[in-house]
C-alpha cells in the first residue's frame, strides 16, 4: 500500500493555539484516493525544520508521497516553498501551476499561493495552501495526474 505523509505548517496549531482542521481533511481525501496515511506532522513555520522533516520522510522513510498544507502565502513567515526547493532534486511546477489556474474560478487569490511541488529520490512533494476549503479544491484538481505520476516514478 503507497504511503503519504502529511505535514501541517502553522506556527499558531504546533504551539496549540489554532485547532488545524485542513490535516485532518488532507488525510482524509488521501486515505480516499487508497493512500495510508500513518501521521499528520504539525510543524511550525520553520525552515530548517520542514525542509528536515521532508528530507527524513523521503530518505528514511522511503514515503511515496508528501502533501503540505500551510505557509505558502505572502506573510513574512510562510515558508513551506523555500522548505520544499531546498530537498527536492526535481521540480515539478505543472502541479503548482495546474493548482493554481484550477483556483482561479473560486478565488482571485489563488495567485497569492506560492506553492511548490518536486521529486525526491521516489517520493513526490507538494504543497498546498492553509485552509480547508483550499485543501478540498486543490486536491480536487490533482488527485487523478498524481496517481499517475507516482506510479510512473515508483
Ligand atoms: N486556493 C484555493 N483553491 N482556494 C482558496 O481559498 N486561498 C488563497 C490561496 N489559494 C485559496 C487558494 C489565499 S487567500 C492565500 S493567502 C494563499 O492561497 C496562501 O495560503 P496559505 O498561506 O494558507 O498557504
Amino acid at each position: 500500500m503507497m504511503k503519504a505523509v502529511v505535514i501541517v505548517a502553522s506556527t499558531s496549531g504546533y504551539l496549540g493555539q489554532r485547532e488545524d482542521k485542513s490535516g485532518p481533511t488532507l488525510k482524509a481525501r488521501l486515505e480516499n484516493m487508497g493512500f495510508t496515511v500513518p501521521e499528520i506532522l504539525l510543524l511550525p513555520d520553520d525552515r530548517r525544520k520542514l525542509s528536515e522533516a521532508m528530507r527524513e520522510l523521503a530518505d528514511e522513510q522511503k514515503v511515496e508521497l508528501i502533501v503540505t498544507t500551510g505557509g505558502t502565502g505572502f506573510a513574512k513567515d510562510d515558508c513551506t516553498p523555500e522548505a520544499t526547493l531546498d530537498i527536492v532534486e526535481r521540480r515539478a511546477d505543472g502541479i503548482p501551476e495546474a493548482m493554481r489556474a484550477y483556483s482561479s474560478q473560486f478565488t482571485d487569490r489563488a495567485m497569492l499561493s506560492r506553492a511548490a511541488a518536486g521529486i525526491r529520490g521516489e517520493t513526490v512533494i507538494i504543497n498546498l495552501p492553509g485552509s480547508v476549503k483550499a485543501v478540498e479544491e486543490c486536491m480536487d484538481c490533482v488527485e487523478n495526474s498524481l496517481i499517475h505520476g507516482i506510479e510512473i516514478l515508483t
